[in-house]
């Protein structure tokens, strides 16, 4: 066997030859396929990682084991969501009597330990990509080489979306519908659509036998974690709002019929490719229940930017008026502010006030940022103001509105006080206080 630096290095040339060749006749090349071959040897025979490098493949049924990987160290994803406890790309193998499924794969930072993972697993006839973004359909080139015989399962939309995203072959593709269902022998697997959840082919798989689902992102939560299951319900809850709020608020209606869908198969374990395994499906169900309902809470979320001290002012102010009013507030300095805590105190508010210097003549720019990203996730505000400064003259309140067009708001008279704040502005966030607290009455 030549040494695996030697096979890397003829593999990529004969990987990049095989790319260019499919991407300009869109067809499969025999140069590939004996790429594929090679790529299958290599991996056979190679140990790149030290034992323990990477987590082994964990048994939650006779034949479903969990594989993938954790990814402890990863701290951005779309190089603009905070992972503050990394996250993991969970994939499943199900193994039938007649067949042997993978359910989604692994990023493409962590191929190697799924493939790992795979070295002892002979024959896989059906890849399953429930999703086709990167972070799990990432791998499938890899195992589709690594087992020719391989079909990929998706919806029709994620048939094209992998075409282009990944360059599979078209013909290793099947497009299941809406209930579909393919036999392992004793092992039987239903494709559910549940679009949008959140790219428009998303699917989820039902193992009927074990009365598992496999969700992909779905009631998904990014979390670093060697437990298989959920074991610190607390810690997972807020991980999986964040996940919500941050990816799938904004497709809430749909994920409402979506949810409905779901609970009509008889669950015993919701299985997400981003971490743990749920043993008690509603734990995760009546969140996602609560989450995507119309009703806010009695919640009032402030973010805010102070230059010179003004506006920091007026929201200490008006936090305080506003606690006194029998309101909840939650407060988020922007210069400092993990993004994703806003993101959660979203999922319920019903109000927001945004605060903000003036900076030529416009908001801060932080502040446009941050009211930017709000009006992309879509939270189910009710209400919104504005308080803040200026020091000559400030567009700024109308700038803001301008950013929000997602928001069906009712907009609350702003404040913006030019200078520091004296008595009589004091006294417009008393009314603004008033407004707010009159409007949440009946909240919860
Ligand atoms: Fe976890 Fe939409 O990917």
């Amino acid at each position: 066997m030549p040494h695996p630096g030697v096979l890397d290095l003829f593999y990529i040339i004969l990987i990049l030859l095989g790319r260019a060749h499919a991407i300009s006749t869109r067809q499969v090349p025999i140069v590939q396929a004996l790429a594929a071959q090679l790529r299958a040897i290599f991996y056979m025979h190679r140990r790149r990682f030290a034992p323990g490098d990477a987590m082994k493949a964990r048994k939650i049924r006779d034949g479903v084991q969990w594989m993938g990987a954790v990814d402890w160290n990863r701290r951005l994803f779309d190089s603009l969501i905070p992972l503050p406890d990394g996250t993991s790309y969970n994939a499943y193998l199900v193994e039938g009597s007649m067949g042997t499924a993978l359910i989604d794969s692994a990023d493409p930072t962590m191929s190697e330990v799924l493939m790992r993972q795979l070295e002892e697993v002979n024959r896989v006839d059906f890849v399953v990509a429930n999703h086709a973004e990167q972070d799990h359909s990432g791998t499938i080139p890899m195992v589709m080489e690594r087992y020719p015989g391989a079909r990929l399962v998706t919806t029709p939309k994620g048939k094209g979306m992998l075409v282009d995203l990944l360059m599979v072959p078209e013909d290793r593709i099947v497009a299941v519908e809406d209930g579909e269902t393919i036999s392992l022998g004793d092992r039987t697997l239903r494709f559910v659509h549940t679009p949008w959840v959140h790219w428009p082919e998303t699917m989820v798989t039902y193992l009927e036998e074990e009365r598992i689902l496999f969700s992909c992102d779905f009631f998904g939560s990014h979390l670093a974690t060697t437990d298989l299951y959920v074991t610190d319900e607390a810690r997972v809850y807020e991980a999986a709002k964040r996940y919500y709020g941050e990816i799938m608020m904004p497709f809430r209606k749909i994920i409402r019929k979506n949810l409905e869908k779901v609970r009509e198969l008889d669950i015993e374990l919701i299985a997400p490719s981003h971490g743990p395994v749920y043993p008690e499906p509603s734990f995760i169900l009546d969140a996602y229940d609560d989450w995507v309902s119309e009703e806010p809470k009695n919640l009032v979320v402030l973010p805010y930017i102070s230059m010179h001290g003004s506006t920091e002012v007026m929201v200490k102010y008006l936090v305080s008026a506003l606690a006194e009013r029998g309101v909840r507030v939650e407060v988020f300095d922007l210069a400092v502010t993990d993004i994703g805590k806003l993101a959660i105190a979203l999922v319920d508010a019903a109000t927001i006030v945004v605060g903000t210097p003036t900076v030529h003549v416009g908001p801060h720019p932080v502040v446009f940022y941050a009211a930017h990203l709000a009006n992309a996730i879509r939270p189910k505000l009710r209400y919104a103001s504005i308080i803040g400064s200026y020091g000559w003259s400030s567009k700024a309140v109308e700038q803001i509105a301008g950013l929000i067009p997602n928001l069906d708001v009712e907009v609350l008279d702003p404040v913006m006080v030019r200078g520091y704040p004296r008595e009589e502005d004091l006294g417009k966030l008393d009314v603004l206080a008033d407004g707010i607290a009159e409007r949440h009455k009946g909240l919860l």
